[in-house]
C-alpha cells in the first residue's frame, strides 16, 4: 500500500508511478490529515510511504499521522522522499517511528525533482518541468523491481552537517518559518475557495469570500502553487517567481507515450 503526501504532486507522480508497477493502490494522506481521521489500513504488501522534504525531514504532519497510524498486515515499510537536492537524516527520524511501531523498516531512498521552495529558484515552464520527468524514471524503475523482489533501499543522497540540518534547523524553520508563515492573498482572488479546498491542515478558512491563513501552514505551498490566479505570496518574496504543479503521472505518460 503506497502511503503519500504532497503539496506540487511531485509524491503523487512517484505514488502513482510505484503504485502502478507494484500492481497496488494508493491512500492519501493529504486527505487522512485534512478529514482528521486516524489512517487505519491493513495490507499484504509492503507499506511504502512517499512524501516531500521540508528542512531535511519529512513534514511534521506525515511523521504525527504514521506515527499515529494502525498499519495491519504486511510488517514491512519502505519510505521514498521526493526532494530538491538532499534530505539529511530524514531516513533515520522515520526508521525510529517505524521501529518503535514494531515494523520493519526496510529502506529509504531520496529522489531529487522539482524544488517547490520558490523562495529560493524560479519554478520552470511546464514544458520544461514535465521534460524533467523522464530523468527520474531509470531511478523509479529501479526502486519499484527492489521493492517487488523485497530487496533493501539505500539512501544515495548526502547532507552537509546532516544531524544538524535534520536537528536544530529543521526545529527551528518548522517553528519560526513554517507555522506561521506570511501567506496573503491580494486583489487577484477571485474566490474560488481552491486554496482551502487543498489545504491538508485547514490552515484557510474562506471569510468574505476571501482567504485568511489561520497561523497552522505546514508548509506544503500547495495553495500558493495552484492558485489560479497566482494571487497568494508570502510578502513581497515569491510574485516573480512564477509557480510549479507536477503532472498528473497517468496523464503525462499517456503524453509521452
Ligand atoms: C517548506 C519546504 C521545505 C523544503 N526543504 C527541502 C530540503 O530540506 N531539501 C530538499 O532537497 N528539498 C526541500 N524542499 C523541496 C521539496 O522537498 C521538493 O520540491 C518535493 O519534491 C515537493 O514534493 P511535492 O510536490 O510532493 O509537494 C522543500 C520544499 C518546501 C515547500
Amino acid at each position: 500500500m503506497i502511503l503519500y503526501f504532497t503539496g506540487t504532486g511531485n509524491s503523487k507522480f512517484v505514488a502513482d508511478y510505484i503504485a502502478e508497477k507494484l500492481d497496488d493502490e494508493t491512500v492519501s494522506l493529504n486527505r487522512i490529515i485534512k478529514n482528521k481521521e486516524k489512517l487505519i489500513c491493513t495490507s499484504e504488501k509492503p507499506y511504502v510511504i512517499v512524501a516531500p522534504i521540508y528542512a531535511w525531514r519529512l513534514p511534521a504532519v506525515v511523521e504525527e499521522t504514521i506515527k499515529e497510524a494502525q498499519l495491519n498486515g504486511c510488517r514491512k515499510v519502505y519510505c521514498l522522499a521526493t526532494m530538491g537536492e538532499n534530505s539529511g537524516n530524514a531516513d533515520k527520524y522515520i526508521k525510529k517511528i517505524i521501529t518503535d511501531k514494531g515494523m520493519t523498516f526496510a529502506g529509504y531512498i531520496g529522489i531529487a525533482m522539482q524544488n517547490n521552495y520558490l523562495f529560493m529558484e524560479k519554478m520552470p515552464k511546464p514544458r520544461d518541468a514535465s521534460k524533467a520527468l523522464h530523468n527520474i524514471i531509470p531511478k523509479l524503475e529501479k526502486i519499484s523491481l527492489a521493492i517487488k523482489n523485497n530487496e533493501a533501499l539505500y539512501k544515495d543522497d548526502r547532507t552537509l552537517f546532516a544531524a544538524f540540518m535534520s536537528g536544530a534547523v529543521n526545529a527551528g524553520f518548522n517553528r519560526f518559518m513554517v507555522k506561521k508563515q506570511e501567506l496573503k492573498a491580494d486583489d487577484d482572488c477571485v474566490s474560488c475557495g481552491k486554496c482551502a479546498e487543498l489545504c491538508p491542515v485547514n490552515n484557510i478558512e474562506m471569510q468574505e469570500g476571501k482567504p485568511v491563513f489561520t497561523g497552522n501552514c505546514c508548509g506544503c505551498l500547495a495553495c500558493l502553487h495552484h492558485c489560479p490566479k497566482k494571487a497568494i505570496n508570502v510578502k513581497n518574496q515569491t510574485q516573480d517567481k512564477g509557480r510549479y504543479i507536477c503532472p498528473d503521472y497517468h496523464m503525462w505518460k499517456f503524453k509521452n507515450k
